[in-house]
């Protein structure tokens, strides 16, 4: 069911993604999901080259199935220097996020047979990223948690489909078996979640974390700057407001540099710092729809099962109306 080329091309049962997610999806989700059927996907933002070696082992002891590793590019070294661990380690599916990782670096994984997708915000990203010679790419919608553009899921996803020659994956927004019906509808070949994936077992996440993401309405994210200096759909706490209204009155850089640093203090992110301390987080729209904690396998075996039964009902209304034609 729901057998798409994108099955085929990373040797998944479904075509369903965990998006990765630094602070969030750690090996546990990521060696479930890809159990599961789907495909998890470790991050990479900013964590250390050892971190990285024992996050795949430790996911791929949790799975004979393919785990991938995702890229968010950090200059030239740091990109290059995950790459190298990649090929090292034999890891069949790089992603990468939030900018262009650079044609050396997708070169180099594509030369040790590296199946590379790229997530795009964007037609012009998504086309330079074809030049650059990936496999294919994740359109992801302004409505994603995690770094963003500007361009909603619904218009920019077929409108990738129509420019690119490539499969095309969607990102953003999707929590339930509806959005990936309708992704499929748009022209999409899979999907990738990610904060749907925050409320699971096996996600990586302290209460504060957890309970916010079941609590929030959609209204609850603010796209900022705040945290890692590129726009980012996050949870819209005090700190990060007050760091919105500030740029927002014109404040000047000293200012703030002061709201920006109080609003990282807790953020948690990296290795470095106690996440159970953590009180800032990315957060997609999604979140307004999530209101239980399941395990990873079953958000993919009711988003497949439930497709399913979409899809029935959609056929029956297409019959009526044509009936109804007649
Ligand atoms: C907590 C969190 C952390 C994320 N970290 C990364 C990351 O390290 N690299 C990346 O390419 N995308 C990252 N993303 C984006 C996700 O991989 C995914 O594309 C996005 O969450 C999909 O939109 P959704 O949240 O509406 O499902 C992150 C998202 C969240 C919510």
């Amino acid at each position: 069911m729901f057998h798409t080329v994108i099955c085929d091309l990373l040797g998944i049962r479904y075509p369903i993604l965990q998006g990765a997610m630094q602070g969030a999806g750690g090996p546990r989700l990521v060696g479930a999901m890809s159990e599961a059927g789907g495909l998890g996907i470790l991050p990479t933002f900013g964590g250390t080259e050892e971190a990285l070696r024992r996050d795949i082992e430790t996911a791929r002891g949790l799975t004979s199935k393919p785990v991938a590793v995702n890229i968010t590019p950090m200059g030239r070294a740091f990109t290059e220097s995950r790459a190298q661990i990649c090929i090292d380690m034999e890891i069949p599916i790089v992603t990468t996020g939030r900018a262009d990782p650079g044609q050396a670096a997708v070169a180099m994984l594509k030369a040790a047979g590296i199946i590379v997708l790229s997530v795009i915000p964007s037609v012009e990203h998504a086309l330079r990223m074809q030049d650059e010679g990936v496999d294919g790419v994740i359109a992801s919608g302004n409505e994603a948690g995690g770094h963003v553009g500007k361009v909603a899921t619904l218009p920019l996803v077929p409108q990738v489909v129509d420019a690119l020659d490539i499969p095309v994956l969607a990102a953003g927004g999707i929590g339930d078996a509806r959005g990936f019906v309708a992704m499929l509808a748009l022209g999409a070949v899979g999907v990738q979640l990610g904060t749907r994936l925050i409320a699971t077992d096996e996600a990586d996440v302290n209460e504060w974390y957890l309970g916010r993401i079941l609590d929030m309405s959609a209204t609850d994210t603010v796209v900022s700057a705040a945290l890692t200096g590129a726009t980012v759909r996050c949870i819209a706490t005090p700190e990060i407001i007050a760091f919105e209204e500030a740029r927002l009155r014109g404040a000047d850089a000293g200012e703030l540099q002061a709201l920006r640093q109080v609003a990282r203090e807790n953020y948690g992110h990296s290795d470095k710092i106690d996440r159970s301390k953590r009180r800032q987080g990315t957060a997609g729209q999604v979140a307004g729809m999530i209101t239980d904690i399941q395990p990873a396998a079953k958000i993919v075996e009711d988003m497949i099962n439930g497709a399913a039964a979409l899809c029935g009902e959609l056929h029956g209304i297409a019959g009526r109306g044509a009936m109804a034609a007649e």
